[in-house]
């Protein structure tokens, strides 16, 4: 097609020709139109979502480039939020009250997780992040109180429509484990070999396209062993990934990484999120790091949400144990030592 007949498309033709990523790199003239379809017709399939991998394998852009736009544009959809704070939740807690060895790990928790955008969740360790996690996919339920993911309060769903509702879901638990006798391949084909009746052939083609996004093509046949501790996380988010959820929760993604390892597994979340739109939920230490990446913040202490927002006006607040909490001080209201 040439430019000109290019341009009669309105944005969304255009949108759905060149995918959300390459309209963002015209946009931003890293690219041009052309170079898009060129790229576009080297892809298997011609998959918008891995365009900015193809035009980087062409040449046509630098992977700091490519990285470098993305989050540029997530920034700038953080500072919109900040200023709009539509939140539409997909997930809400209502007064959930959970104890577990007769302690109060969630002390009437309200809170909510913006659909379609990246929530950071902070924390004392033992603060209840995982436990609140866990109530989120059913995997626990509340003593009282309700879970409510879109319309429905799946405390009160059994087991059969709660699988159905967990369908949308993927985790990446905390210890994020990958089978260790299996190989890379099978570790991502394993959820759909599970789920679905998907054929060999396409699962072949989806692990492959996992493995494509988290930047470990043609490391397929290796095993957990031969990886290094930054490769096993970005498998493990492949294997979240593999299934296409729509809501994919990370429980901290980047707990004993070095730091260049955990600035590119935040570039890898920032990256997903711009490709897919998943709503993600990220528990983490890296603070205040994971405030840079994240639209929304919460803070869980005591069992209970201290505080609720665009993760910007969290970085600035000026509650005291907040801000203890961002600055990793020792002095403050928390007393750790
Ligand atoms: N299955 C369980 N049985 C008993 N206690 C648990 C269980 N899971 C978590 N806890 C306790 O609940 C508290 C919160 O745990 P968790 O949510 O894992 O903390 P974190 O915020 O570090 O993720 C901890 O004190 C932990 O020991
Ligand atoms: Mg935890």
């Amino acid at each position: 097609m040439t430019a000109t007949t290019t341009q009669t498309l309105s944005t969304t033709d255009k949108a759905i020709k060149l995918g959300q990523i390459g309209i963002l790199l015209v946009k931003a003239g890293l690219v041009t139109e052309q170079q898009v379809e060129e790229a576009l017709s080297h892809q298997l399939e011609s998959d918008t979502d891995l365009i900015g991998e193809a035009l980087v394998s062409l040449g046509y852009i630098t992977q700091h480039d490519l990285l470098d736009c993305l989050r540029r544009q997530l920034n700038q959809e953080r500072q919109e939020y900040q200023r709009s704070r539509e939140c539409a939740p997909i997930i809400r807690f209502e007064n959930v009250v959970k104890e577990l060895d007769g302690r109060r790990i969630l002390d009437n928790v309200n809170l909510e997780i913006p659909n379609q955008k990246i929530t950071a969740i902070i924390g004392l360790s033992g603060g209840g992040k995982s436990v609140s996690l866990k109530h989120m996919i059913g995997l626990m339920k509340p003593d009282s109180g309700s879970v409510w993911i879109g319309d429905q309060d799946i405390t009160t769903l059994n087991n059969a429509q709660l699988n159905k509702v967990r369908q949308q879901f993927s985790m990446l638990f905390q210890s994020g484990a990958l089978f260790d006798s299996m190989s890379v391949f099978d570790n991502i084909a394993f959820p759909l070999r599970e789920k679905t009746k998907m054929k060999e052939d396409q699962i072949r083609r989806r692990v492959e396209k996992a493995l494509r996004e988290v930047h470990l093509p043609n490391m397929g046949g290796k095993f957990p062993e031969e990886l290094s501790g930054g490769m096993v996380k970005r498998v493990a988010l492949a294997r979240a990934m593999v299934t296409q959820p729509s809501i994919i929760m990370l429980d901290e993604p980047t707990a004993g990484l070095d730091p260049i390892i955990e600035r590119s597994i935040h570039y890898l979340i920032c990256d997903t999120y711009m490709r897919t739109r998943y709503t993600m939920v990220v528990i983490s230490h890296a603070v205040p790091e994971i405030f840079n990446w994240a639209h929304h913040g919460i803070v869980l202490h005591e069992g209970k949400v201290l505080a609720a927002g665009p993760s910007i006006d969290i970085v600035n607040s000026k509650h005291p144990v907040i801000k203890q909490f961002i600055n990793g001080e020792l002095d403050g209201p928390v007393k750790v030592m």
